[in-house]
């Protein structure tokens, strides 16, 4: 149970690099008193193409990270790090956690009209079932249709969300999808959004595009307000920003998720 001194520390956040940042951004927004320190795991970046194993010993290692920072909850802002290893953090650790699945299904069930949802996401993501699972728990009617797309994450972190090539790469996996009727098409990793504009051109403008960090962010104003947890009103949020590999990189394509230059980026060892 957190205690009320706990009201004023930071809410811990991770994904395996920039991705999370999504999450950190709507946080800012909706919850502008809180503090954030968030860590992103740079140096072993992608995890969407690593084995549950290796997924659920980096997910520990960046939680016990964020923690030994004070934080009262942690969001684990990455869809391959919450469909693999949100139930062992669970298991382990005695503070709240939240993954970003349940939230992005919430949202895409009450989207969907016709019954029909279409999941991209990291090949960890799609092998994991994590999200037909919840959905066909949700509401067992509608019918789920999942795509990895590994290539994806990298021409995100490497600023090309919007260049031809990508547009070129997203049709192809968007094939079987766009044939499928789906008019709900969750983006089931954390680095997705930056894709809307790309996902826009090749699906057009019937689909609609889910992205889970609103709901995180309603889930995670839940959790802190029933535990009386929420920072005072008063307070003027702080950020800090933590990375596993060199900052210059991560400050730089920051400004493409957030909107805005960010200063305090560390480099620390998990
Ligand atoms: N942004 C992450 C996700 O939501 C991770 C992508 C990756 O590291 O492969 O899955």
């Amino acid at each position: 149970m957190l205690s009320v001194k706990q009201k004023d520390h930071p809410i811990g956040v991770f994904d395996s690099g920039l991705g999370g940042l999504t999450v950190v951004k709507a946080l800012m927004r909706r919850l502008p008193h809180e503090d954030i320190v968030y860590f992103g795991d740079t140096a072993r970046v992608p995890y969407g193409t690593k084995s549950r194993e290796a997924i659920i010993r980096f997910s520990k290692e960046n939680v016990a990270l964020l923690r030994k920072r004070g934080v009262k909850m942690i969001v684990v802002a990455c869809n391959s790090s919450s469909s693999h290893a949100l139930a062992a953090l669970h298991e382990t650790f005695d503070l709240p956690i939240i993954g970003v699945i349940e939230p992005g299904c919430r949202a895409a069930a009450k989207a969907t009209k016709n019954k029909k949802v279409g999941i991209i996401a990291t090949p960890a993501t799609i092998n994991s079932y994590a999200y037909p699972q919840e959905i066909a728990r949700l509401d067992s009617t509608i019918k789920v249709l999942g795509q990895a797309c590994p290539l994806f994450v990298p021409l995100i972190e490497e600023g090309w969300s919007t260049k031809p090539v990508t547009v070129s790469v997203a049709k192809e996996y968007l094939k079987k999808l766009s044939h499928s009727q789906i008019d709900t098409l969750i983006l089931g990793c954390t680095h997705y959004p930056l894709l809307k504009p790309t996902l826009r051109k090749v699906l057009g403008a019937k689909v609609k595009l889910v992205d889970s960090a609103e709901e995180v962010v309603h889930d995670v104003r839940e959790t802190l307000e029933k535990k009386n947890a929420l920072n005072s009103a008063s307070h003027k949020a702080q950020y800090k920003f933590l990375v596993s590999d060199e900052p210059a990189h991560f400050q730089k394509l920051a400004r493409r998720f957030l909107g805005f230059d960010i200063q305090d980026v560390a480099r620390v060892t998990t």
